[in-house]
């Protein structure tokens, strides 16, 4: 195996279509006005020697190395910043031009420590490899006058450091951090000699701005910023394409091994998800799938009060096998489930799905969608016609206005909203839609035209006075609805909508938001141009949020916004294969591709090719299978890995449905929380330890390839395998491609998709089929998947879920960059440096009420349960709203939230929880309580001759 090695053309590509054909060192080279010459150079495979362009960033011109003479011109003009014309005639060496570079590069090696041999870049430095390139023998200037030789290290960041004797001052990182990752924290500050590269106000990178994205890292062409783990572990000798096993996102990486260690991860270029891009998890925080915390032996116990025994994989199978099939017999077969996991592959969550259809012979198996993106599913496939996001990110490209509803990219989805933030900077329209101030509402060169900061709980009624106001003002693309639309759903809508109760007048009040904003805010989307929705959580954890997402798709149909680049409506997911679980059949009531498990033809399909006869009848979901356990009916359950008991809301409830169990089997890295309810741990395996699949946000279906071997001993999909044998159905699959071969097999919606040709076009957008071979970025060109759009209304119904004199204060939870979820991968890297414990953001007005200082602990109470924090006082959120994130299991944020769900789908209403905050001493009783319990749970029975481990 070798290193993927990408060609770094030097500038970016032009968006011009029109060619021009010119003469590169006497070959004719065509490509598209406005390429430079550097780049024309490169593609026809002529080297110009450079150091200061790169292509992820827009030329600058300030090393003059790259000189090329074009005839009939005077000079010898730099080719990065120099376009192509027609009939141009260059010459990329000549002596003259050796001559230049020479001089150039011997300049630059003059005031450079010469300890190549020593140097972590050795072998992989462009400074060095340019040296080579233009010839540099010796270099005439001594190092006794001054230079920048003796600078000191910044070693700050946890993961890279910064070294300035070895800086060309060649402005690609500060670039890379403007023009890449949008955050502008990096400057060259100072004049002449003594310009430099200075991070935030010329302070250390941990203490400004910089968010970890690694951009600066990857740009530099020296090694002035380099990985950590590249110094520590020695350059890389190969590489894998895979994909990040964190957001939705799904960017893909270069993993970059020695042996079977990881040296870094590096973003792929030819990722069509992140085009090179990365965050602080995926880049940096890989570091959990060597911490000494993992589970790497199966493990049994009798009582959840006993300690954890290790034991064979033979006899951890077996006892699942056994218990399971025990409890079948004792109390039915619907007595057992299974939860599939959106963090493992298509492949898995699809064996998981079959493993209760098939072998438990119910449909009790559900995901952790149902707590996220289920109002998605549901909303969008009842008004479009099909259950995912309508883009692909690089439609975002095309967007004029970008409406941004209950979402916080910049933390929760980062390389996107990077590449939002790009097209914001090249002058495209903001509307926020949050109940926050969210980074995006004003950072960098960016300020939204609106922010509506609505109550928590009234974003039906801001989308309905949205919509009041394109009907009434007479903003609806008739011409749009009139072909493709149902005629009748759009009238009785638009009635709907023009009821004076959904006039942006009457919602004021109780959103919270001046009826002026959302007129203006509601003309801008309606004719702004292309626009785009892109939303998140904020709109699906609701009791109404399956109703939001039906708003939302109603307003995109009426102004047009569908079916080309640059609108949709667009979910942002959480987890890195969310959409592919739901996509896989995790549901109770559908099989892949979102059919119904009632449907005679779709079971049959599945009946014959699995040899089995099939429930029709959907199965529980998540909150049913606890509450059916508190009723003694459901006694089972396999979680492939998830934490319910963390992430799920009220977790009290949780914890009581998994103690009344007699089985719950979790697999998994760590032993999280949910294990401490569990009687059998499979130890599981990371994404760099297996094949498969994930689908991200946009649909796209990319490839994780294993760079190790599982250290458990078995990849998750062969446990899962392991099980169904032992439980009397042997399934038969030697790789993971096999899987996908038998999903594309039932589901029409992947009938094209193979791991062949996921080789050959890097990644598939489903759908992909016969009617759309390559699959299908954007959806709903020239017709909607259900043929006509269904508008349909969205009265807006209040939740139940009421602020009062005990409970006055509204909880809304998110996300934070540097933490992942509930924090089990993340909270096991360096990235604790910038998150070690969940705060409770509140406003000064409501802090000063209740005499809390900024860092006072606060007890947060709700209906259902009380914890206690650290607050945080910020105007970000509005007065009467807290803010919570739910990253760290000693803070069990979702004590607090309750069991009030989406009417639709049960997903549940963590964003809008009645609460009161007091001052407090520390911890409350359940916490303390709950961690005694965890550490008892985490016992592990050593030999009689070793000293038992807590
Ligand atoms: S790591 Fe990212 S945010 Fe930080 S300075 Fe570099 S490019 Fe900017
Ligand atoms: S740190 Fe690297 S990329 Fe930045 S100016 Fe110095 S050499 Fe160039
Ligand atoms: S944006 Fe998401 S997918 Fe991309 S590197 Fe960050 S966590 Fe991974
Ligand atoms: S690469 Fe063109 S001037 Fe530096």
């Amino acid at each position: 195996m070798s290193l993927v090695s990408e060609i770094d053309y030097g500038t970016p590509r032009s968006g011009a279509e029109k060619p021009a054909l010119l003469s590169i060192d006497g070959f004719a080279v065509t490509v598209p006005e406005g390429t430079s010459i550097m780049r024309a150079a490169m593609e026809a495979g002529i080297q110009v020697p450079k150091l200061c362009a790169y292509d992820m960033v827009e030329a600058f011109g300030s090393c003059r190395l790259c000189l090329v003479e074009i005839e009939g011109r005077a000079g010898t003009p730099a080719s990065c910043t120099t376009p192509v014309a027609a009939g141009m005639v260059v010459t990329t060496q000549s002596e003259r031009l050796k001559r230049l570079r020479r001089n150039v590069m011997e300049l630059y090696i003059s005031d450079h420590p010469l300890d190549c041999l020593t140097c972590a870049a050795n072998g992989n430095c462009e400074l060095q490899d340019m040296a080579g390139a233009v010839g540099l023998r010796e270099v005439r200037y001594g190092d006794a006058g001054a230079n920048h030789l003796g600078l000191d290290k910044d070693q700050s960041n946890p993961y890279f450091s910064f070294d300035p004797s070895k800086c060309i001052v060649c402005s690609r990182c500060v670039r890379a951090c403007e023009e890449v990752q949008g955050t502008f924290a990096l400057t060259i500050d100072g004049r002449g000699f003594a310009s430099h590269v200075a991070a935030g106000m010329d302070e250390p990178f941990l203490a400004s701005e910089c968010v970890s994205c690694g951009a600066c890292v990857q740009a530099c062409p020296t090694a002035t910023l380099m990985e950590k783990s590249v110094i520590e572990i020695g350059q890389p000798e190969h590489s894998v394409v895979t994909t990040c096993a964190y957001c939705g996102v799904g960017c893909s990486f270069k993993a970059e091994m020695r042996g079977t260690e990881v040296v870094r991860m590096v973003p792929y270029k030819e990722g069509k998800a992140n085009r090179g891009h990365s965050c602080v998890k995926g880049r940096f925080a890989w570091g959990y799938t060597q911490h000494q915390d993992r589970i790497l032996k199966p493990m049994l116990r009798e009582k959840i009060t006993d300690p954890w025994r290790e034991v064979s994989w033979d006899e951890a199978i077996g006892r699942v096998a056994s218990e399971f099939r025990r409890i079948q017999a004792q109390h039915g077969r619907g007595a057992i489930g299974g939860i599939t996991s959106s963090r493992c592959t298509n492949e898995e969550t699809y064996l998981v799905q079959k493993l209760v259809r098939a072998v438990f012979g119910n449909n009790n198996t559900d995901t952790c969608a149902r707590v996220c993106h289920s109002p998605t599913g549901y909303g969008l496939s009842k008004t479009f016609g099909t259950s995912a996001g309508t883009q692909d990110f690089d439609s975002v490209e095309a967007a004029d206005v970008i409406m941004v509803i209950g979402a916080n990219p910049t933390d929760a989805h980062p390389v996107f909203a990077s590449r939002m933030k790009k097209r914001l900077r090249q002058g495209a329209k903001l509307i926020v839609v949050d109940p926050r101030r969210t980074d995006l509402v004003r950072s960098a060169h960016i300020a939204a035209a609106y922010h509506l900061p609505l109550r928590p709980g009234t974003n039906v009624a801001l989308l309905n006075a949205l919509a009041h106001v394109v009907v009434s003002e007479g903003l609806v693309n008739v011409e749009f609805v009139r072909q493709r639309c149902e005629a009748d759903a759009f009238a009785d809508w638009a009635q709907f909508v023009l009821r004076p109760e959904n006039s942006p007048e009457a919602v004021a009040a109780f959103t919270g938001v001046p009826a002026d904003a959302i007129r203006e805010a509601a003309r801008l989307y309606a004719s702004g141009g292309n626009a785009a929705i892109y939303y998140g959580l904020g709109v699906t954890e609701h009791s109404q949020g399956t109703t939001a997402v039906m708003a939302m798709a109603n307003l995109a149909m009426a102004t047009g916004n569908i079916g080309r680049r640059g609108v949709g409506v667009n979910p942002l997911r959480g987890q890195n294969n969310v959409q592919g679980s739901c996509d896989m059949g995790s549901f109770p009531h559908e099989f892949t591709g979102y059919r119904h498990v009632s449907d005679d033809a779709t079971r049959r399909l599945f009946e014959q090719d699995w040899g089995v006869r099939l429930d029709p009848e959907p199965g529980l979901r998540i909150p049913n299978m606890l509450d059916a356990a508190l009723d003694g009916s459901f006694l089972g359950l396999y979680v492939q890995g998830e934490d319910i008991v963390q992430s799920d809301p009220d977790s009290k409830h949780v914890i009581a449905g998994l103690a009344a169990m007699e089985c719950v089997v979790v697999q998994d890295l760590f032993l999280n929380e949910t294990a401490n309810y569990a009687h059998v741990f499979l130890p599981g395996s990371t994404f760099l330890e297996k094949d498969g699949t994930f689908t991200n946000a946009e649909r796209r279906i990319a490839r994780v390839r294993k760079v190790m071997p599982p250290r458990a001993g078995l990849a998750d999909w062969e446990i899962t395998l392991a099980i169904a044998k032992a439980m009397g159905l042997a399934m038969h699959y030697s790789h993971p491609a096999e899987i996908m071969d038998e999903i594309a097999r039932l589901t029409p919606t992947f009938a094209g998709v193979s791991y062949a040709k996921l080789e050959t076009l890097g990644s598939i957008q489903w759908p992909c089929n016969d009617k759309a071979p390559e699959g299908t970025p954007v959806m709903h060109i020239g017709g909607f998947v259900r043929g006509k759009g269904n508008f349909l209304i969205t009265e807006y119904v209040p939740t139940d879920e009421k602020t009062g004199p005990r409970f006055p204060l509204l909880l809304t939870t998110g996300r934070i960059l540097s933490q992942y979820n509930v924090g089990a991968q993340t909270r096991r890297t360096d990235n604790v440096v910038w998150h070690e414990a969940d705060l409770l953001e509140i406003h000064p007005h409501d802090a000063e009420q209740r005499g809390v200082r900024n860092g006072d602990w606060v007890r947060l109470e709700s209906r259902s349960g009380a914890t206690s924090l650290r607050a945080r006082i910020t105007d970000r959120v509005a007065p009467g709203v807290v803010y919570t994130t739910f990253h760290h299991p000693n803070t069990q944020a979702n004590v607090v939230t309750t069991d009030y769900s989406d009417w639709a789908t049960n997903c549940p209403e963590y964003k809008v929880t009645a609460v009161q905050v007091v001052p407090s001493n520390g911890p409350t009783e359940w916490q303390s309580d709950y961690l005694d319990h965890s550490r008892r749970s985490r016992r592990i029975a050593r030999p009689a001759d070793a000293p038992a481990a807590e």
